[in-house]
């Protein structure tokens, strides 16, 4: 089974306007993975993008329900519909292809403690793969023990079922072609094409002298990869360029692979 990681901004463009989706990297993503189902099993989970993240920093869903919980409620749930809108196109975009994909509303199955997965339940989604479905799940809102309410993010979520689900691969879609030594922008970047999990534990212990941009999006990645690491291959490509995702699933692919 291979886990598949949409991230926000492959299906959207985050500094565009809200709710813009990017049909067709969806579609050549659904493609790809039409070469490999049934022969190879599949779960997707996609990021926020443009749906999800104008709504959750409007809001402030990371403070949890503290300030006024009336209308921190009400965010919770447009926060959520936000998701749904996108998890509806990427699901659609799917089945336009023939795959028989399925959504899954990650704040029906899992229990955050400050953005992390405390509980889940994943019978539906084992039994869903059991008859050949593709389940979809999404970053979303989450019910949260310590604060009220959270937000949990997909990549969270990947390191929860790397764990339960023990994929033979995890392959992260990203908008760059993986991960680089320095910060993106950086004209000396250098895409890393193999890492292992000390390597990683490396770059993000020693990121401010390497001048390796490991704050925000890309460190927590790379925080959680190790993580996933333990448990299956993990592999960053760019999910914007045709034949990237093929190459990682073949295990020949051009991007960045993590071994544990
Ligand atoms: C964010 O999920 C979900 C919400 C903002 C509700 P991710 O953190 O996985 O999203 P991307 O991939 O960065 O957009």
């Amino acid at each position: 089974m291979i886990i598949v990681k949409i991230g926000g901004s492959v299906f959207s463009n985050k500094r565009g306007k809200p709710e813009n989706f990017n049909r067709a990297a969806v579609r050549g993503i659904a493609e790809e993975i039409a070469r490999f189902y049934p022969g190879k099993d599949f779960v997707i989970v996609h990021g926020g993008g443009s749906f999800g993240h104008p709504q959750a920093r409007r809001y402030r869903i990371r403070d949890g329900l503290r300030g006024c919980p009336e209308i921190k409620r009400i965010g919770f749930t447009e926060t959520h519909r936000a998701m749904l809108r996108a998890n509806d196109l990427i699901v659609g975009t799917f089945l336009d292809e023939g795959l028989p994909a399925f959504p899954v509303s990650t704040s029906s199955v899992f229990v955050t403690e400050n953005g992390e997965v405390v509980r889940g339940d994943v019978e539906v989604l084992k039994q869903l793969l059991e008859r050949r479905f593709i389940p979809v799940l999404f970053g979303d809102v989450s019910v949260d023990v310590a604060k009220g309410i959270d937000i949990l993010s997909g990549d969270q979520i990947i390191t929860y079922l790397a764990e339960v689900l023990k994929p033979e691969k995890i392959v992260f879609l990203m908008d760059v072609d993986g991960i680089y030594d320095r910060a993106p922008g950086d004209e000396n970047a250098r895409l890393i094409r193999e890492l292992t999990a000390g390597d990683v534990e490396h770059l993000l212990g020693s990121s401010a002298s390497a001048g390796v941009d490991v704050t925000g999006g890309i460190g927590n990645k790379l925080r959680e990869a190790l993580k996933m690491a333990r448990f299956s291959e993990v592999w960053f490509v760019n999910g914007l360029v045709p034949g990237r995702l093929s190459g990682a699933i073949r295990g020949d692919g051009f991007g960045t692979r993590i071994v544990g």
